[in-house]
């Protein structure tokens, strides 16, 4: 059997607006997304993810700057003209088609000739892992074979692009996580250029080799996920991506030392490196808190304001100097707990502080 034919295709996104009315909800975008890549957006609610996602695909208001797909610039076509391939949220499957009708629907528009479409069928539907399911109807699938039909339906075609419009979300976190990890799969063997829509993080992180974080239309910042966690450009990339601890402020000279003064007081050690650093900051795993006299040297004086059992971690939330920080230990039973009203040392690892 011929495998479906695969594609790995680059996506070039240049100073891309796109306006619903007066509204600009993109703002010059400019992204390049290499062959073969799996790409997420990331980003809070209304950022801009779908209608960027959906403006590639060719449907919504057109976009003004241009959309490479391998240097043919796609941005004025219709859709079809496209050959991109587009999973949504919602399956949109046929309730009243087979399974296999479904995936057959898109080569059958296209007029392939019959034997083509049943052999490209059956290889999708092997490719999702659903055979044996091909005479049953949408309504007798789980969400997660639905979401394998969708797909299924959507490779059919031999698209230059996947694009996925949060196609997990209506699964339960179980599945969820078995789902993402058969897309990856599937775009491994198929070497498919994908670009996939989230605002769950872990679902970036764990799929991702690259993401853009968008905000109020505007690009944050690309990179790989460690990358952006360990190095966020701005305060909002840091806050988005994990937890962070947020302070605004200034470097300050005192007396002859140089300090990072946060905007209720608090004395912070400063990074030399950042000398107008404007904000710090700080994750919760490098706070930490002690007994009172046992902090060290360094060690500032607070009190527990909060406790949050996680599981695998303990979630403080500790004042000092009017400031409240989170605190994360990883819980081991049997570790004694700090209760809210304890006074603590805190303890900062300041070679951990993030300056921005
Ligand atoms: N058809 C439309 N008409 C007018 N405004 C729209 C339309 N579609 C989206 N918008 C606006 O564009 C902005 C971006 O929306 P978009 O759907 O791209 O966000 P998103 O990042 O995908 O959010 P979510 O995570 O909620 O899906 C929002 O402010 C939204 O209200
Ligand atoms: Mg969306």
């Amino acid at each position: 059997m011929t495998a479906l034919q695969t594609q790995s295709s680059e996506v070039v996104i240049e100073n891309l607006s796109l306006s619903f009315g007066a509204t600009e909800v993109l703002k010059k975008i400019d992204l390049v997304i290499s062959p073969g890549e799996f790409f997420s957006f990331l980003g809070p609610s209304g950022s801009g993810k779908s209608t960027l996602l959906r403006a590639i695909a060719g449907f919504g208001p057109t976009p003004k700057g241009r959309i490479l797909i391998n240097g043919e610039d796609v941005a004025k076509l219709p859709p079809w003209e496209r050959n991109v391939g587009m999973v949504f949220q919602s399956y949109a499957l046929w309730p009243h088609m087979s399974v296999a009708r479904n995936v057959a629907f898109g080569l059958e528009e296209r007029k392939l000739p019959r034997a083509e479409i049943d052999r490209r069928v059956m290889e999708a539907l092997e490719l999702v892992d659903l055979v044996d399911y091909a005479q049953r109807r949408p309504s007798q699938l789980s969400g997660g074979q639905q979401q394998r039909v969708a797909l299924a339906r959507t490779i059919v075609i031999e698209p230059r692009v996947l694009l996925l419009d949060e196609p997990l979300s209506n699964l339960d976190a179980n599945l969820r996580v078995q789902m993402r990890r058969d897309i990856l799969a599937l775009q491994r063997k198929l070497k498919l250029t994908t670009i996939f829509v989230t605002h769950d993080q872990e679902e970036a992180n764990t799929t991702s080799q690259r993401m853009a974080v968008l905000n109020n239309g505007i690009l944050q910042q690309v990179g790989a996920p460690m990358e952006l966690y360990d190095n966020p450009a701005n305060s909002f990339v840091a806050g988005f991506l994990g937890t962070a601890n947020i302070l605004q402020g200034a470097v300050k000279s005192l007396g002859d030392e140089t300090k990072f003064v946060t905007a209720a007081g608090l004395q912070l050690p400063h990074i030399s490196a950042a000398p107008d650093a404007h904000s710090i900051a700080i994750r919760p795993q490098n706070v930490h808190l002690r007994a009172p006299g046992t902090g060290g040297a360094l060690a500032m004086a607070g009190e527990v304001a909060e406790v949050e059992f996680l599981g695998s971690i303990l979630r403080y939330a500790a004042t000092l100097g009017g400031e409240t920080l989170l605190v994360d230990h990883s819980h081991t039973p049997g570790e004694p707990v700090f209760a809210v009203g304890d006074t603590v040392d805190v303890v900062l690892d300041a070679d951990k502080f993030i300056m921005l």
